[in-house]
């Protein structure tokens, strides 16, 4: 027997890695390129980046921000970040309290690496978001799921019992996603504190992803769980300037908590990533400095608009929507299509208007989902008149 082959057999993927499959967004997208079509399905933001913040990049590399930060973040965005967070009720301290990371996804990573261990459980809520499962179980952590489910108004529920349900003795964290992807739901000051209260009785860690913050329509508010009397201490909130200021390429997020547990991402934020892109963070921090509060209300604005010409075109079009609150996606019934799986509902679509959606079962545990395809309308004017079109074609 040759040596490489007693290799082979002893060298295999690690099984955690082994189940994680091309999310079903990027094969959307790759099937989409295919046809010359409409990506409707993945959230890449295609809407312009502001001039103050595009314009700031090229001085940042001609003024020499080319070298490594600190692990924490460039000091003057790390500032700017507090400033904003304090308008959402937030506060945190700049320099102990606030880390700069790769994204809200380097974030999340950061947060269950630094404050779980293997085996344990973690709650969330379903339909859920992809990544934070993935994020979970490659770190051997094991989700648990809280179904919500759709009322006639529209909004997603949450069930106390199922709640219950979720908890056992090896429960840790809940995760938070508001608004949240794919539902678009914002939730409430009152359900906010019903889940503190729950993560109180449990001792349960708070992890909360508002990428979405400025994205809430109906003249809703966006609340942080943090912000809510008693939660600061045990939470983590999350955010991202991916969606907020069409950068979803930058890979810009930051982290924020008591300094006790923000001083250990910023070393396992140093180990993994080093430190975000200085030249962008130094963008990012003289172009945030210049948009005032009219820049988040103009894309609440232009993004309900856009909302609301989707879920028309999708109710004429027979795909019944489950009109969102925040983030920019729509879920919608397409059981009037043909096909058994939620893929083949997808593929039909594509191949009869050239819009690529997300299949429902992407954000559901096994067997749930397959009656739903996911929309986004991040997108361009263009983009989603001629989808809009499509669509009452269909
Ligand atoms: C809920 C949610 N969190 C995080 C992300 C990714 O954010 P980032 O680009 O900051 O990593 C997305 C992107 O679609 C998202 O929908």
């Amino acid at each position: 027997m040759t040596r490489s082959t007693n290799e082979d057999m002893g060298r295999k993927l690690n099984p955690r890695i082994e189940g994680l499959a091309q999310s079903a967004i990027r094969a959307m997208t790759v099937e989409c390129a295919k046809v010359g079509g409409i990506n409707l399905a993945q959230g890449i933001c295609d809407t312009p980046v502001p001039h103050v913040v595009a314009d700031a990049v090229a001085t940042a590399v001609a003024d020499g921000f080319n070298t490594y930060a600190r692990c924490e973040g460039v000091e003057d965005l790390r500032r700017v970040l507090a400033k904003k967070m304090r308008a959402g009720g937030l506060d945190y301290d700049a320099e102990t309290e606030i880390v700069v990371t790769i994204g809200a996804t380097g974030a999340f990573q950061i947060a269950a690496t630094a404050l779980l261990q293997p085996g344990d459980e973690v709650i969330l809520f379903e339909p859920f978001y992809g990544y934070h499962v993935s994020t979970l179980t490659t770190l051997g952590l094991v989700p648990r799921f809280v179904p919500m489910a759709p009322s006639a108004s529209g909004t997603w529920t949450i069930n106390d019992n199922a709640l219950e349900r979720a908890v056992g003795p090896r429960t840790r964290a809940i995760v938070v996603n508001t608004p949240a992807n794919p539902c678009g739901k914002v939730f409430s000051r009152g359900e906010l504190t019903g889940i503190g209260k729950f993560a109180a009785e449990h001792d349960l860690w708070i992890f909360t992803d508002e990428v979405y913050e400025h994205f809430v329509y109906d003249g809703l508010e966006h609340v942080s769980p943090a912000a809510i009397e008693g939660l600061r201490e045990r939470t983590v909130t999350m955010s991202s300037l991916s969606k907020t200021l069409s950068v979803t390429g930058w890979r810009l997020g930051w982290m924020a908590a008591d300094a006790r547990w923000a001083r250990a991402f910023a070393q396992v934020n140093d180990l993994v990533y080093v430190c975000a892109p200085t030249p962008l963070q130094v963008a990012a921090a003289c172009g945030l400095k210049k948009l005032g509060p009219d820049y988040y209300a103009g894309l609440a604005r232009d993004h309900q608009r856009k909302r609301d010409q989707l879920c028309a075109a999708l109710s004429e079009a027979g795909l019944s929507p489950h009109v969102p609150q925040g983030a920019y996606y729509v879920l919608a019934d397409s059981s009037r299509l043909p096909g058994v799986t939620a893929m083949d509902r997808a593929m039909h679509l594509l191949r009869a208007t050239g819009l690529a959606t997300v299949p429902g079962n992407a954000f559901h545990t096994a067997g749930r989902g397959d009656n739903l395809l996911r929309f986004c309308f991040g997108k361009t004017d263009a983009d989603m008149n001629e989808a809009c079109l499509r669509l009452k074609r269909l």
